[in-house]
This record gives structure tokens, C-alpha cells and sequence, in this order.
């Protein structure tokens, strides 16, 4: 049977860059506040003309460039996205189109902030059941359309971006095992409660969230699928060269990196510059790590997330 081998990454940041100062501005905060709760510095926004599918084109083509393969080879696309373009098509079959790619599998998957994890796991499959040899997993959001610029519980926390890997079938090892877990009985927790109905939003569109619940979930969640991943693998956490958690609060990351007993020398942060992306969070972090060298071929990467649903995962790969 074959692995999913990651073969190519990228990365895409809007240019426009919304600071804290900026928000100072805007809502009743304070860089010191949001920098010492969250970690976060900048997060970069989509400009007016710029949808989820331009972002994810911009990662998109960078990672093919990097794999060194034809978007004519992909045999899947996958997009996580919360905020695909359109209702339908998907933000998967758009972004195909502009590829120039004809005929592989797209759709998009809707797991929030554990999206790309979903979306990687969801690849690895088709990968190791044969029917897929190629395949780009993207994570691609434009979350700021959904934040209420005048909350300032929800707006100083996310931001606009994209990242993707190429991943290819291989008999090397490749992502060794993945772990995905839902209760939809939390849907409330983290929220936007609308809907498009005759033509019209029905209901609450902007993002609706209980800031300290989603914390204290967070941390439990990821300890446990942290500790499951292992187990599973028979590893302890020595086996880790680098964890790449999802960046939406560096007291989250840190959490997590202390229960795994790992030196923050080996998490890749990067939720000071942009910010909660959601699903691109994971695999934009991954792209900066590799890109400057850190990763290097036969690493062992632990990769988690977690979002609204609720949904959380964790994947173990073998770089
Ligand atoms: O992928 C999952 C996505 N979501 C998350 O990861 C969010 C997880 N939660 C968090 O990151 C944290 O809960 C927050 C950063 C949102 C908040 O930090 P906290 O330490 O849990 O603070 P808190 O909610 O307990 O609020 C503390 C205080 C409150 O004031 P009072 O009631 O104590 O007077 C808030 O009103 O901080 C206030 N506050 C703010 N103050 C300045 C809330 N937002 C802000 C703000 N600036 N932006």
C-alpha cells in the first residue's frame, strides 16, 4: 500500500496588513492586551477584489512549483474553506478551472479551523486506496468577511490567507497515521448562524464565539489527540522533530507543546504575523518551516487542529 508523500508547499498572505495599533483604533483595545491573551501582532486581510479561490490559487501555485508538477497532474483538489466564493461550485472546482486542470476529483471540505487537517486526511486515503497518485490539499480562507469589525471579542483574533501541499502516492513513508474527531453537540460554542434563503442572509452573519470555553476546549481536545497520535504510533514524544499547531493563540500552542513535554524550540509559530486563518493556519505554518529550512526530509511533523463543529484532528507524517 502506498504513503502520501508531501512533495511541495506554499504559502499566500494578502499584502494589506491590519496591526494592532490599527484595531486600537477601531475597537476598545490595547496591543498590550491582545499581544499578551493571543500572541498576535498583525493579521493581513483580502482586499476588496480578492475571494478565498485568488488566495488559494497564489499557495496553490507556489506548492506545484515547489513539487514540480503540472496542475494538469493532479488527479485531487481539495479546498478547506469556511468561506468558499460561492455557495456552489465549490472554491475546489473554481480554483481547478483556473489551474487549467480537467477531470481530477474536487470538492471542498467545511471543518473550520481543523479543515486542511480533514482535507489531509481525506487526500491520504484516496492516496492509499490507489485511486489518486497526485493530489493538492489547500487551506484557504477569508475570514475577515465574517468578523463584526465592531466586536471586539471575535475581530482582533482572525485573518485572511492561504497555504497548500502537493502530496504524492510513494512507497516511502509519507503521513503515517490521521485523527479526526466532531461533537456537534458544541455547535454554539463557535458560530455563524445564517444562511442564504430566497435570495436573502437569514440570521446572524457575523462570527459569534465564547471566547474562554473555546480555550479550555481547545487545550483539552488537543491533549488528547496529541496523546492518541502517539499511542497509536507507539512514539513517545522524543519522536517529534516539529510540531505545527494551528495558530489561533500562542497560550493555546504553548499549552499543548507543555502537556507534550516539547521545547518550544520545536513548535513552528507563526500566529504573531497572521493571526487565526482557520484552515489555513496549519499549512501556512508548515510552508514558513519548510521554506526556511527548519524541516528537513525524514522529520517527523505532528500537525493539529482544532475548530467550530466542534471539530479537532491531529496527522503524523514522516516528511
Ligand atoms: O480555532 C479556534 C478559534 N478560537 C480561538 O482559538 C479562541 C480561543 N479563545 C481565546 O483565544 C481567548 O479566550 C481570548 C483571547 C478570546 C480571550 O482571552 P481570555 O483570557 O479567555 O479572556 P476572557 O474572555 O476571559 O476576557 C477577559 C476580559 C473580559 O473583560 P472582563 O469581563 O474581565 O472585564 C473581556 O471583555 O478581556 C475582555 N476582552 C478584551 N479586552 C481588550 C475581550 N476581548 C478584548 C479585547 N481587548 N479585544
Amino acid at each position: 500500500m502506498s504513503y502520501s508523500r508531501i512533495i511541495g508547499t506554499g504559502g499566500y498572505l494578502p499584502e494589506k496588513i491590519l496591526s494592532n495599533e490599527d484595531l486600537e483604533r477601531m475597537v476598545d483595545t490595547s496591543d498590550q492586551w491582545i499581544l499578551e491573551r493571543t500572541g498576535i501582532r498583525t493579521r493581513h486581510l483580502a482586499s476588496e477584489n480578492q475571494g478565498t479561490c485568488d488566495l488559494a490559487e497564489k499557495a496553490a501555485v507556489l506548492a506545484l512549483t515547489a513539487a514540480g508538477i503540472a496542475a494538469s497532474e493532479l488527479d485531487l483538489i481539495i479546498v478547506a474553506t469556511t468561506t468558499p466564493d460561492r455557495i456552489f461550485p465549490s472554491t475546489a472546482c473554481l480554483l481547478q478551472a483556473r489551474l487549467g486542470n480537467h477531470g481530477a476529483i474536487a470538492f471542498d471540505v467545511q471543518a473550520v479551523c481543523s479543515g486542511f487537517i480533514y482535507a489531509l486526511s481525506i487526500a491520504d486515503k484516496f492516496i492509499k486506496t490507489g485511486t489518486v497518485r497526485h493530489a493538492l490539499v489547500i487551506g484557504a480562507e477569508t475570514f475577515s468577511r465574517l468578523l463584526d469589525w465592531t466586536d471586539r471579542n471575535t475581530c482582533v483574533l482572525f485573518g485572511d490567507g492561504a497555504g497548500a501541499v502537493v502530496l504524492k502516492a510513494s512507497e516511502e513513508p509519507g503521513i503515517l497515521s490521521t485523527h479526526l474527531h466532531a461533537d456537534g453537540s458544541y455547535k454554539d460554542m463557535l458560530t455563524v448562524p445564517a444562511t442564504v434563503e430566497q435570495g436573502r442572509l437569514k440570521g446572524d452573519g457575523f462570527v459569534k464565539m465564547h471566547g474562554h470555553d473555546v480555550f479550555k476546549f481547545a487545550v483539552k481536545s488537543l491533549d488528547r489527540i496529541v496523546k492518541e497520535i502517539l499511542a497509536t504510533n507507539q512514539l513517545d514524544e522524543n519522536a517529534i522533530d516539529w510540531l505545527i499547531p494551528h495558530q489561533a493563540n500562542i497560550r493555546i500552542i504553548k499549552a499543548t507543546a507543555k502537556r507534550l513535554k516539547l521545547p518550544m524550540e520545536k513548535v513552528v509559530v507563526t500566529v504573531s504575523e497572521h493571526g487565526n486563518t482557520s484552515a489555513a493556519s496549519v499549512p501556512l505554518a508548515l510552508d514558513v518551516a519548510v521554506r526556511d529550512g527548519r524541516i528537513q526530509r525524514d522529520h517527523t511533523l505532528l500537525l493539529e487542529a482544532v475548530g467550530g463543529g466542534f471539530t479537532w484532528g491531529a496527522v503524523l507524517v514522516k516528511y
